[in-house]
């Protein structure tokens, strides 16, 4: 059987997933909406072998142990099921995300992985099935399956949750500066995170109810291209799941002194005038949704601040990408 190397790049999601509703199938409470980047991505090659005992997985040249990867092992038995496989794989995963990027790179990861693994193993899957695929790695890899704009729609079962894409070809100017303030891995992954507010959190289930509202507001917006209203629209649905892990029993917070600084920072900008809006995942690192001609401003600004943070310029980046050989 023939190797399959695959290329998936990595997302921020504008309306966050924070939370799952089934957590075997990874289905989510809310749907969400993300912009696919162009900086940061994986590049995977599956093949599955005769002559192997089990999966050997290798990322950034390291060969990692059965226990590591469960996650990885899961997906590929999906793919054999669905293939009717029983060899072993050999997968060899590298992440160009900079290591000090202080990104999650579950997203690329599983994408790519899911595009690479199902065609070597001989499927051809649609959009839809690589995200429904890709999603039972790791959820937030379903939506990176699509370049540009994508909605992770909630959905309430296996077939019926599903990223599909909103605008792949985005030819309007935004940008997200991804401001590094720590590259440390995080204390509370995103999944346990994720899972303590689910089940302490008494207002969950407002949060549920308002990002659902959030939903077509977010559409409209980039609808009409409306950088500033899919800017306020996605900061305030961040900061409304960062409250979420403050209200969960232990409460807990990601965000620390200096991702404040960077948020009032971009709140003064907006005072000045500039169309700047922040957004943050599962960890420190603060990214700011803005014009690309304001780069200089606004990175001249953070320098003068925290002269100790990294700034990356990314624009909206392409869909999942597969060809045959070990080698993009
Ligand atoms: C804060 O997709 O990493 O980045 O499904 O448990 O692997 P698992 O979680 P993951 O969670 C991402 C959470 C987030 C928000 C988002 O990307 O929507």
């Amino acid at each position: 059987m023939s190797a399959y190397t695959a290329r998936a790049h990595t997302n921020i999601a504008l309306l966050k997933y924070w939370g799952k509703a089934d957590q075997n199938l990874i289905i989510p409470t809310t749907s969400s909406v993300s912009l696919t980047l162009n900086e940061f991505y994986t590049d995977t090659t599956v093949e599955f072998l005769d002559n192997l005992a089990a999966d050997e997985i290798y990322l950034d040249g390291a060969f990692l142990t059965q226990t590591s990867t469960k996650k990885v092992q899961h997906l590929l038995d999906l793919v054999r099921q669905m293939a009717g496989l029983t060899n072993s794989a050999r997968v060899t995963s590298y992440n160009h995300v900079p290591t000090s990027a202080g990104l999650a790179s579950s997203a690329s990861a599983f994408a790519a992985l899911a595009g690479a693994a199902s065609k070597a193993a001989g499927l051809s899957l649609s959009p839809i099935e690589l995200s429904r695929l890709a999603r039972q790695g790791s959820g937030s890899a379903s939506r990176s399956i699509y370049g540009g704009f994508a909605i992770w729609e909630r959905g309430y079962d296996d077939l019926s949750s599903y990223a599909r894409s909103i605008n792949e070809e985005v030819s309007w100017p935004i940008q997200l500066l991804t401001v590094i303030i720590n590259d440390q891995p995080k204390k509370i992954n995103s999944s346990n995170g994720m899972q303590n507010v689910v089940a302490t959190d008494p207002f969950y289930q407002s949060w549920v109810a308002h990002a659902n509202i959030q939903v077509n507001p977010m559409l409209e917006a980039i609808e009409r291209h409306d950088l500033a209203a899919i800017g306020a629209i996605a900061e305030a649905n961040a900061l409304q799941m960062h409250a979420q892990n403050m209200m969960a029993s232990p409460a807990f917070t990601y965000l620390t002194d200096e991702s404040w600084q960077i948020i009032s920072l971009v709140q003064n900008l907006r005072k000045e005038g500039l169309i700047a809006y922040v957004t943050m995942d599962a960890g420190p690192n603060v990214k700011i949704i803005s014009k690309p001609s304001d780069t200089t401003i606004i990175t001249e600004a953070i320098q003068a601040s925290l002269p100790t943070a990294t700034i990356t310029a990314a624009t909206p980046g392409p869909g999942l990408y597969i060809t045959k050989g070990l080698k993009i």
